[in-house]
């Protein structure tokens, strides 16, 4: 049984997260969802950025350390685009998701308590790393996993579903940062880029990304965008042929 007690309940028997859809996105979701923002949060450090956040992330948003909360509105996944996008990732509850870039882990958080499905992020700040796990602990999310560490040093073997909001432009946007923690360079940006891009590649056919907003660089000539929502921010991308020449779906 995983963390979405309710939803974990409705995909016990099904085999296709569409046929429960109406089970899962509705009364179970809110449940979990109103579980999980009762908790203020952990730390409590001054950061100098503006939020604007809808009512919803805000709230969801006090689970983590205000300095966190103060970055959500710009690095971390909206709730409802979260929601979306396990619906896009999750197709049987045997899928195992990829956060490349996972942060303080929302996507993951919320994710995990819609599903059964598993959601690993990899966060290469450690502190963020932190916050992630103790959320997930405090909240009884053991369908989640946060590893600490560079994308460029775990393989994507074993994954059938990405999900990436964008997670390499502060290296090209510096001045929208998250912190000083980790270099930033437009080489950086290239060589997680094509890092992504060669692992994507080598998954099978029929394996699922999902893209928020950015250019999708990382995604392969291979796969094909199937689905676009939130005026096309939100992106399925299916991978539906091997063999192709360059891994680049477009020239970076
Ligand atoms: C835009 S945030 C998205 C966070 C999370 N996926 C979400 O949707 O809420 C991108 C995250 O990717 C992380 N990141 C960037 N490059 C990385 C790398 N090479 N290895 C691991 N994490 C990385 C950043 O530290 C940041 O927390």
């Amino acid at each position: 049984m995983g963390g979405g007690t309710g939803a974990a309940l409705a995909l016990g028997d099904a085999t296709s997260l569409s046929r429960i859809a109406p089970i899962v996105w509705s009364g179970s979701f809110r449940i979990e969802v109103n579980e999980l923002i009762q908790y203020p949060g952990l730390l409590d450090d001054e950061f100098d950025e503006e939020p604007c956040a809808s009512i919803e992330d805000e709230r969801f948003d006090q689970i983590y350390p205000s300095k966190v909360q103060k970055l959500s509105w710009r690095h971390w996944t909206p709730v409802t685009v979260a929601v979306e996008a396990t619906k896009l990732l999750v197709t049987e509850p045997r899928t195992r998701v990829l956060d490349v870039g996972c942060g303080p882990g929302k996507f993951c958080l919320v994710a995990a308590a819609l599903t059964d499905a598993r959601f690993t992020g990899i966060e290469q700040r450690s502190d963020l790393v932190t916050i992630a796990r103790r959320a997930a602990l405090k909240h009884r999310l053991t369908n989640v996993e946060i590893i600490h560490g560079n994308v460029t040093d775990f393989a994507f073997a074993g994954y059938n579903a990405f999900y990436l909001f964008n997670p390499f432009e502060e290296n090209m946007f510096q001045r929208q940062k998250i912190d000083s923690s980790v270099p930033l360079s437009e080489a950086l940006f290239q060589k997680y880029t094509h890092y992504v891009a060669a692992q994507l590649g080598n998954r099978p056919i029929g394996t699922r990304v999902v893209t928020y907003a950015g250019t999708a660089d990382e995604i392969p000539a291979c796969y094909d965008c199937e689905q676009a929502l939130f005026g096309g921010d939100l992106k399925l991308w299916i991978k539906t042929r091997d063999g192709a020449r360059s891994i680049y779906r477009r020239t970076t």
